[in-house]
């Protein structure tokens, strides 16, 4: 088995590119080498997303390179693991390029399926069979084990951060969504092993820690005489040492839990004031044909009771816009939505209807293209107005920020920039942060004075101590 080389690229959420770094450590563990270069690689491995058929078109004309490449290396092992791998299975398997299709809920077979496809060369399948059986027909498990193992030694993408799961899964089956038919069940980790995970990755270095779940707000771990929440997971990691910044992601407007969630973000200065809490829609009646189980207004009152409790919070959300059936009107009242809840930032998607979903099913997809496109554009708009106000506020303020590293576009012009490398960094709120700096910052925090703003960024200088 020595020294095969693995390239792994990711095409997914936050959730994908944990499950990318996880198999990346266990791959390691099992003796394989990892490599940038695909050119230099033995085994490809793609890691998939289903959400819109664009993630999956961009999956597919991969392939087609890969294909290609393969005719001058036909011994190139391919492998397509993730969403769209449960989604398709054996119709992905028949592709020629492809020799692996492994699940989410697989992935802790990944380094046995290489292993057999490379000594066999066979092709390989494991993908869950009933998705929505919850264990013991899904090997949770085998999911902990792997979970635990490579989860403290997986390389961080971003140097001092880690992504944690919280929970796996999704039951709310809003009806436009792939994510419960690919990801199954919603199933809670126990507090205890997420606990453990976020000491030894604290004791790694971790500073910042994103907690994941696809409605990160549903967790609930019952054990014996107590039922864990968000709130119980929050308020225990915000006590270990070396964690500093704690991000949840993503929350499902709902009232269970609420309050609790929000008064732990006030009361500990180490749960950052972001609330990322899409609201999809603005029209009462298009909510309800996607299952959201609110109406505008109410929404816009759980917004103002987290203002209540946690006065500087940055909220964000996501956007469907042309769901089947919606009218000027419906579109009118989503940008008022948007308008009243002054977001910090926003995401704007195009519906995609999704094969198997309920909306698929039984709604035609009637807003035309162009349409789409027009109310993506114009709902991005509305709100870039809004983040440029919100971010004009910062002016002149000193913030601390968590650097991520050089940064990547020439951010300042040449009056300000001062010669020193550019680092890009984060704020507690999510906000991007580019300043110069002359020593390498790139996994510390610093403190910097915002000399510049624009919608999307804030330009600033270093200030002297760092923290
Ligand atoms: N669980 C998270 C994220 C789900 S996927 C949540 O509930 O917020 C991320 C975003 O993709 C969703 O918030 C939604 O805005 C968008 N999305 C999901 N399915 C989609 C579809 N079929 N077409 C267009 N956008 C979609
Ligand atoms: Fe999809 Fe809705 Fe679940 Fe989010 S909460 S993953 S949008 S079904
Ligand atoms: Fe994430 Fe896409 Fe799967 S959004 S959970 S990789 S369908």
């Amino acid at each position: 088995m020595n020294a095969i080389k693995v390239h792994i690229k990711s095409f997914g959420c936050q959730m994908n590119k944990l499950d990318t770094n996880l198999v990346s450590a266990s791959l390691t563990q099992a003796g394989f080498t990892l490599t940038e270069s695909v050119k230099d690689a033995n085994v490809v491995l793609i890691n998939t997303c289903s959400v819109r058929e664009h993630a999956e078109q961009r999956v597919i004309s991969h392939l087609g390179h890969l294909k290609h490449i393969k005719q001058t290396m036909p011994d190139l092992i391919v492998g397509v693991i993730g969403c769209m791998a449960q989604r398709l299975g054996r119709e992905l398997l028949e592709h020629q390029a492809v020799n692996i299709v492994c699940g989410p809920a697989q992935i802790p077979q990944i380094s046995a399926l290489i292993a057999e496809a490379i000594e066999n060369n066979k092709k390989e399948l494991a993908v869950t069979d009933n998705i929505r059986r919850p264990a013991p027909h899904q090997d949770t498990d085998a999911l902990e084990k792997f979970e635990s193992a490579c989860a403290v030694t997986q390389k961080q993408s971003i140097p001092a951060q880690a992504f944690v799961r919280i929970m796996r899964g999704c039951n709310k089956f809003c009806t436009y969504c792939i994510v419960p038919y690919v990801r199954g069940p919603e199933v809670s980790r126990p507090p205890q092993a997420i606990i453990d995970q976020i000491k030894k990755l604290a004791d790694a270095g971790t500073k910042q820690v994103t907690l994941l779940g696809q409605a990160v707000n549903s967790y609930q771990y019952n054990a014996g005489d107590k039922t864990y929440s968000l709130a119980d997971i929050l308020a225990k990691t915000a006590q270990i040492d070396g964690i500093e910044w704690i991000k949840f992601v993503t929350n499902y407007p709902s009232e269970k839990y609420f309050d609790e969630i929000l008064k732990v973000m006030a009361d500990s200065p180490k749960v950052c004031p972001y609330l990322h809490i899409p609201a999809q829609s603005g029209s009462d009646r298009i909510l309800k044909a996607m299952n959201r189980q609110y109406t505008a207004d109410w929404y816009l009152g759980l917004l103002e009771r987290a203002r209540q409790i946690v006065p500087q919070i940055a909220v964000a959300a996501d956007f469907i816009v042309g769901f089947p059936g919606e009218t000027d009107e419906d579109f009118n009242a989503t940008v008022e939505l948007v308008e009243k809840a002054r977001y910090r930032n926003c995401f704007v998607f195009k519906y995609s209807p999704r094969p198997g979903t309920a909306s698929e099913k039984k709604l035609e997809d009637t807003v035309p293209a162009e349409t789409k496109q027009a109310r993506n554009t114009r709902l991005l708009q509305v709100q870039e107005k809004i983040s440029e106000d919100l971010n004009r506020d910062f002016l002149g303020k000193t913030v601390r920020v968590l650097v991520e590293g050089p940064s990547k576009k020439p951010h300042l012009n040449a009056a300000e920039n001062d010669g020193n490398p550019q680092l890009a960094a984060r704020t507690a709120t999510d906000q991007i942060v580019v300043f110069n700096a002359q020593q390498n910052l790139t996994g510390r925090f610093a403190k910097v004075k915002i000399t510049k703003t624009a919608p999307l960024t804030l330009f600033a200088q270093l200030t002297e101590p760092l923290e």
